[in-house]
């Protein structure tokens, strides 16, 4: 894979960009961001890591049509994409709306994804091999799916349960598409990339901080270690073959017993397509 095309979202921070950092010798990668400042210098670090070519495109993943912008404008690139890495994840303290009205934290981390990587699928089907990469968490087993509230309007919205649930949707969904395309070349597994010291933890609520800075401090890895356990799911020849699983620590676990669930699995397929469809 020495002229692999990676598509990495979320490569402007964090794991993703350090992900991005350590597949970049000899590798052309798309960088996705929503800032052109952070995706200018986040093309210079792989440039430096010996890329052999850089693209970038921006993308608010809080607004649907902006990610139908993006896939319109891989698709239209042409370029077989041979890793597709859905990274960019983010929580918020409060629930938030975005402007197509969904909660924010189920629409940036599953719905955009979702969308993103399904209007893809043509374009990946006709990269095979390739691999499909989907930065999950931990967190998913204390995720629930209550499909009669998925956007917490009735209440009960904290950052952790939002998180969860989106998290665990990733895990879902990363299982389902494995499933789907199994037999056509293009894997999908989920990773849990370590608790690392990112800049997402500033989402926390204020009085949880002081905490969270000595966690980070003492207990978390780096990110240039969760940025390598990214890498390895998008690019280690030994995975080349292995597809629907979840990864935590270098390692492939079960996920929860919900993640596992087929009929969950094909509802949560459902309603994301509804949620995604456009409306105008
Ligand atoms: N850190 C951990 O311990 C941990 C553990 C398990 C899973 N994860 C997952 O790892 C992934 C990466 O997180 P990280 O820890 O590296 O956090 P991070 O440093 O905050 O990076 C998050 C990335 O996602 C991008 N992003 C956030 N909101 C976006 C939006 N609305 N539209 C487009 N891009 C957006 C960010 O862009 P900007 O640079 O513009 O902010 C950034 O590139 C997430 O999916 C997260 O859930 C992290």
């Amino acid at each position: 894979m020495s002229t692999r095309t990676v598509l990495i979202t979320g490569a402007t921070a964090g794991i993703g960009l350090e992900c991005a950092a350590q597949i970049a010798p000899g590798a052309h990668l798309v960088l996705v961001g929503r800032s052109e400042a952070k995706l200018a210098a986040a093309a210079d670090r792989v440039r430096a890591h010996g890329a052999a070519g850089v693209h970038t495109l921006t993308a608010d993943f809080a607004e649907l049509d902006s990610v139908r912008a993006l896939a319109a404008a891989v698709l239209d690139r042409g370029d077989p994409i041979d890793v597709l890495v859905n990274n960019a994840g983010a929580v918020f303290a409060a629930r938030t709306e975005t402007v197509d009205g969904y909660e924010a934290t189920f629409a940036v981390n599953h719905l955009a994804p979702y969308l993103l990587t399904e209007t893809l699928e043509p374009l990946l089907l006709a990269s095979a091999p390739a691999r499909v990469v989907i930065t999950a968490s931990t967190g998913h087993y204390r995720g629930d799916l209550d499909f009669d509230d998925l956007q917490y309007q009735r209440g009960g919205y904290s950052i952790m349960k939002a998180y969860a649930r989106s998290k665990l949707a990733n895990v879902i969904y990363a299982r389902s598409l494995a499933e789907e395309l199994a037999g056509a070349g293009v894997t999908v597994n989920a990773v849990h990339p370590g608790m690392v010291a990112t800049d997402i933890w500033d989402g926390a609520p204020r009085l949880a901080r002081p905490l969270l800075a000595l966690v980070k401090r003492f207990r978390m890895i780096s990110p240039e270690e969760g940025g390598h356990r990214l890498c390895t799911l998008a690019t280690d020849p030994a995975l080349a073959e292995t597809t629907g699983r979840y990864f935590e620590d270098g390692a492939v676990v079960e996920p929860s017993a919900v993640a596992r669930d087929l009929q969950v699995a094909r509802r949560l397929r459902r309603v994301s397509d509804e949620l995604v469809a456009p409306r105008h």
